[in-house]
């Protein structure tokens, strides 16, 4: 039955679904037996992602518009924009009219790139910002009141050593724009659950809100069929994706931004998390949600690992059995030498942690990358 609290088929909104982390999690809940509609506006991302997540899923993809036309089957795709009040609004009133209620929210849509958010803040502010608010507005008017929400571990800022593992009661201190609106959204969530400004991770909420706030650490990998994957627009400005395009031959060198951190190899550490454990938490967090009361939780996703820089070589090379040229170049600004999530509070919380290491990363990522060197660009289904 649709709508069932124990979550066992339940019609979902997935904005952002086309993207990255979307795709990878359309996949997973598909396969666990729920009903999405996704939301895009492909500003990053193309529909070649979800016809290939709807092949791996063994589902047809339905296209539709947002006062849809035809009873929501498995696989919906709606182009639109989450700061579109009309277009959400036509979503949940066309869906319950159907019969068929969202009853969950996963709210992916956003940018990302954090050089971008220092030339484009006001533009960060809208589509992350506004573009939620209006989101969670038409939620509430809807009387939908369960969502999951994509936030990061750049929150935690420049983390001080004392706090590596980092808790998710660590300070929040955000250092770009992008952050800025990470937090700002976040914030929203805790005013709307009645916790403004209570910094404990699990909290009763108040008005009905069932509400996840995941912390992501640094999600990397691809499903490991190779058929979808992280394609990002133009350079990458993240660690994984360059190395990827340097061992396939698409870029000559990967630039290492300081060998001086206070780190066992001088290069920077990060907590690599498979974007297929990802998705799966974000599984286990719906499930969490529609099968406990009223709550506002906050949960770091990451592994509880950390890999340097020149780890991640090592290991792509091993993988991939190809040299990665490399060469030292000064600090990035706005770095830190060390971010590791400490993950026993989503263990505890979900019954979830990391199952793939960084040979799994390595080795589905590559499989991604081989098979598809331009990543979707010149893709046939
Ligand atoms: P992505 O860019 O691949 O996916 C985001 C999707 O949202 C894209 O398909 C894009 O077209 C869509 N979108 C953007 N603006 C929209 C709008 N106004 N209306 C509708 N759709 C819109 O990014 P991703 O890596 O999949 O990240 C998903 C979410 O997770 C983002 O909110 C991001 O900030 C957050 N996050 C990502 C990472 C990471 O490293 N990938 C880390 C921490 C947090
Ligand atoms: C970056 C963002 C962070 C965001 C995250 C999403 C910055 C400052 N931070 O985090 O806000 O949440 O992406 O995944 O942009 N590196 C190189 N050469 C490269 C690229 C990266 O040496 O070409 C190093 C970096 O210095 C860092 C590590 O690789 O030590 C990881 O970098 P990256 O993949 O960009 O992730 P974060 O810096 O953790």
């Amino acid at each position: 039955m649709l709508g069932d609290r124990d979550g066992s088929m339940a019609q979902l909104l997935i904005t952002g679904g086309a993207g990255f982390l979307g795709s990878h999690t359309c996949l997973v809940l598909l396969e666990a037996g729920h009903q999405l509609l996704v939301l895009d506006d492909f500003s990053n991302s193309s529909a070649i992602s979800l016809e290939r997540v709807a092949e791996l899923a063994g589902v047809p993809l339905q296209r539709d518009q947002p006062t849809l036309k035809a009873t929501p089957e498995a696989f919906t795709l709606v182009e639109g924009d989450i700061r579109d009040t009309q277009c959400l609004d036509a979503l949940f009133a066309s869906a319950k009219a159907f019969g068929q209620p969202i009853d969950a929210v996963i709210h992916f849509a956003g940018l990302k790139a954090v050089g971008e958010s220092v030339q484009q803040p006001l533009r960060y502010w809208d589509v992350n910002v506004v573009g939620t608010q209006r989101l969670l507005t038409a939620m509430n008017f809807h009387h939908c009141r369960t969502i999951v929400f994509s936030s990061s571990a750049t929150l935690y800022g420049y983390p001080h050593p004392n706090q590596i593992p980092i808790p998710e009661t660590a300070p929040i201190q955000p250092i770009n724009p992008y952050g800025a609106s990470k937090h700002a959204a976040e914030a929203l969530l805790a005013d709307l659950a009645g916790c403004s400004g209570k910094p404990e991770p699990i909290q009763a909420s108040s008005g009905g809100w069932r509400i996840a706030r995941l912390r992501y650490f640094n999600p990397v990998g691809a499903h490991p069929s190779g058929r979808i994957g992280e394609d990002p627009n133009g350079i990458p400005n993240n660690l994984f994706p360059f190395i990827t395009q340097v061992a396939v031959g698409r870029r000559p060198e990967l630039t290492v931004f300081g060998d001086d951190w206070p780190t066992p190899d001088g290069t920077g550490v990060r907590d690599y998390i498979h974007v297929m454990d990802l998705a799966e938490g974000h599984r286990e967090a719906l499930h969490s949600l529609l099968n406990s009361d009223p709550q506002l939780l906050t949960l770091n996703l990451g592994s509880g690992q950390g890999a340097s820089v020149l780890g991640v070589v090592k290991a792509m090379e091993a993988t991939s059995q190809r040299a990665i040229p490399h060469r030292i170049a000064p600090r990035r600004p706005g770095d830190a030498a060390i971010t590791v999530a400490n993950p026993t509070l989503a263990a505890q919380q979900l019954h979830w942690r990391t199952q793939r290491s960084l040979t799994d990363i390595c080795r589905d990522g590559w499989a991604w990358q081989q098979d598809n060197p331009n990543g979707y660009g010149e893709a046939c289904l």
